[in-house]
């Protein structure tokens, strides 16, 4: 079967034909290609076209597809521990590694997603303060739970819904909308709501608006407001984590997070997440405390495997960041310069290896208004010539572009030399 004939099928089967509503190019107009296979950066779809990989299934590929390391430790574990539903050696050897290597984690707790990442550490902080309201920013996505979808990111932001049908009222009463960048808005929020927030939830660099990284003083007014109203903040690292650098977007502010969120880079490709902190904060989690959660496949052996493949890895060669990092710049000063050539304007937003290029007229894009006010419609025809060119980046205007250690200048290359191509047509 081609392409077109798997796809049409499949929206027989399954809603959208897709099982993730960004994966079917719906604010695009045009039928997603379907992917066989993939090795290294390049991925190849059922009528063999080749495409260079910016996508790295929406992150967490930083090693790139079906790395050999990785691979080998799914083949060997599944030999002889599939899932038991019982602890297990490896998901210590997993917890060990989070909280010997990363800051501010001093117990963790494995799950299957991101989403579940964020919504359990939410339900840990509600049980932990004791209080009902938390505070999310606009443009930022934590994931489909019920209280996160409200003015968020991602696809939410892509098909311009301001929420989700299914939602009840009551479930979004408790969320407070904060403002990216805006430190006098999130502090009148304070002012008006901080004895009753249990925590504040954020990307500390967003992906899902496009990349937007949030400012040191803001950061620092957050920690200053959660302190002074005994709120928990809360890092989602799902995206960033393992990504802008080995310790994640942590490593680049001054201020602690009380809980942290991770998932896509530290499961290797296969589904994860985890949520972790402060002690005192984790040991409400039952069974020590009376915060319920709970998760058939959490810390799975091939999971568990997989991640720690991918983590000591990346631990053995953090030169890894520098190469991304060398690619990065390169990616941007060619985007610029084609960009200045042929007189269209872009911003590019850039925190090692995620990255957007913003259509826009404007300067500088640091604020989700900013974003808003990107030239959808350039982006929509930019996207559909890379991608007939053999470029595969996120169907959106509002979401990252990520590098892997396994691109080369040659496909940076070849990235500017298309994008070029749209260029000089606009
Ligand atoms: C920052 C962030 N948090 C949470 C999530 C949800 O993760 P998942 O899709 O694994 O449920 C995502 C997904 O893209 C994300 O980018």
């Amino acid at each position: 079967m081609k392409n077109l004939e798997i796809f049409k099928e499949s929206e027989k089967y399954m809603p959208g034909g897709v099982n993730s509503a960004v994966r079917a190019f719906k604010g695009i107009n045009l039928n997603p290609p379907i992917i066989k296979s993939g090795k290294g950066v390049m991925i190849t779809d059922e009528d063999d076209n080749e495409y260079i990989d910016f996508v790295l299934a929406w992150g967490p590929l930083l090693l790139g597809h079906s790395d050999e390391d990785v691979v080998k430790a799914i083949q060997k574990i599944s030999l002889k521990a599939v899932a038991f539903g019982a602890p297990t050696k490896l998901e210590l050897d997993m917890a060990k590694f989070m909280c010997t290597n990363l800051d501010n984690i001093e117990m963790i707790r494995m799950v299957n997603s991101g989403t579940e990442a964020t919504m359990s550490a939410i339900k840990l902080a509600r049980g932990y303060t004791n209080r009902n309201k938390i505070v999310k920013f606009a443009g930022c996505y934590h994931g489909h739970f019920d209280g996160f979808l409200v003015e968020a990111g991602s696809g939410v932001m892509t098909g311009g819904i301001p929420g989700s049908l299914g939602v009840p009222k009551e479930s979004i009463e408790n969320t407070l909308i904060g403002i990216y960048n805006n430190k006098k808005q999130i502090e009148e929020l304070f002012e008006k709501h901080g004895n009753e927030i249990a925590g504040v939830i954020i990307e500390p660099v967003a992906g899902n608006m496009g990349v937007i990284k949030a400012e040191d003083d803001f950061m620092e007014t957050l920690r200053k407001l959660c302190d002074s109203y005994g709120a928990l903040l809360i890092f989602d690292e799902v995206m960033s984590g393992f990504r802008v650098d080995f310790k994640g977007a942590q490593s680049l502010f001054k201020v602690k997070p009380d809980l942290v969120t991770y998932a896509k880079i530290m499961g290797g490709g296969l589904p994860c997440g985890a949520y972790g902190g402060r002690k005192e904060i984790m040991e409400k989690l039952s069974p020590l405390g009376g915060v319920y959660q709970a998760g058939t496949m959490s810390g799975n052996s091939i999971v568990m495997a997989a991640g720690l493949a991918t983590l000591n890895k990346i631990k053995n060669n953090l030169d890894y960041y520098d190469h991304i990092e060398k690619m990065g710049a390169k990616f941007e000063e060619g985007v610029l310069t084609i960009s200045k050539k042929y007189n269209l304007p872009v911003v590019i937003n850039r925190v090692g290896g995620m990255m957007t290029i913003f259509f826009t007229d404007l300067k500088v894009v640091r604020t989700y208004d900013d974003v808003k006010k990107c030239d959808v419609e350039k982006f929509n025809k930019y996207f559909e010539h890379m991608l007939k060119n053999g470029i595969n980046i996120a169907p959106s205007q509002f979401e990252a572009i990520f590098l892997s250690a396994k691109h080369e200048e040659s496909h940076i290359d070849k990235f500017i030399k298309t994008f070029e191509e749209f260029a000089c047509n606009c």
